[in-house]
């Protein structure tokens, strides 16, 4: 399988209760190798932004809520056959689904607050990575 980069983000409600650490051990012990990361608080500009794909939801007012209401964590991770191994490792978005030993399993709260998002697609994560980093701040 090919080496991939992709996005992930921890969001405020992991950040909140300290679990930036964990969540990364998680992702690093799945092979996933941290190739950029800043801590952000984003605005409401930026999250309406990011999630503009879910504009029409009838979700997207508490998601833009949700990620404005304390800083995230926003990653960019590399690994063989990365954007798939990322979204097995976080689990399904509802955790209630999870399976157990993901991330959202383990530390998810809720569907708004499912503590990780991760790109879905080889096109969605070139699009996520660039909202966020510049290519000099990618380092292999
Ligand atoms: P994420 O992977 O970040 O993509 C969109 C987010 O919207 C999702 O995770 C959830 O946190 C949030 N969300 C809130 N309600 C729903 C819902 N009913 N269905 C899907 N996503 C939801």
């Amino acid at each position: 399988m090919a080496i991939e980069r992709t996005f992930s983000m921890i969001k405020p409600d992991a950040t909140q209760r300290n679990l930036t650490g964990k969540i990364t051990a998680k992702l690093e012990e799945a092979g996933l190798r941290v190739v950029a990361s800043k801590r952000v608080w984003m605005s409401r500009q930026q999250a309406e932004g990011f999630y503009a794909v879910h504009k029409d939801r009838p979700f997207f007012g508490e998601l833009v809520e949700t990620m404005t209401a304390g800083p995230t964590v926003v990653q960019v991770l590399e690994g063989e056959g990365a954007i798939l191994k990322n979204r097995e490792v976080m689990g399904a978005t509802n955790p209630a689904n999870a399976d157990a030993g993901t991330i959202r399993k383990e530390f998810a709260l809720s569907i708004g607050e499912n503590s990780v998002h991760g790109s879905d697609a080889p096109e969605t994560a070139a699009q996520e990575i660039a909202y966020w980093f510049s290519g000099i701040e990618l380092v292999g």
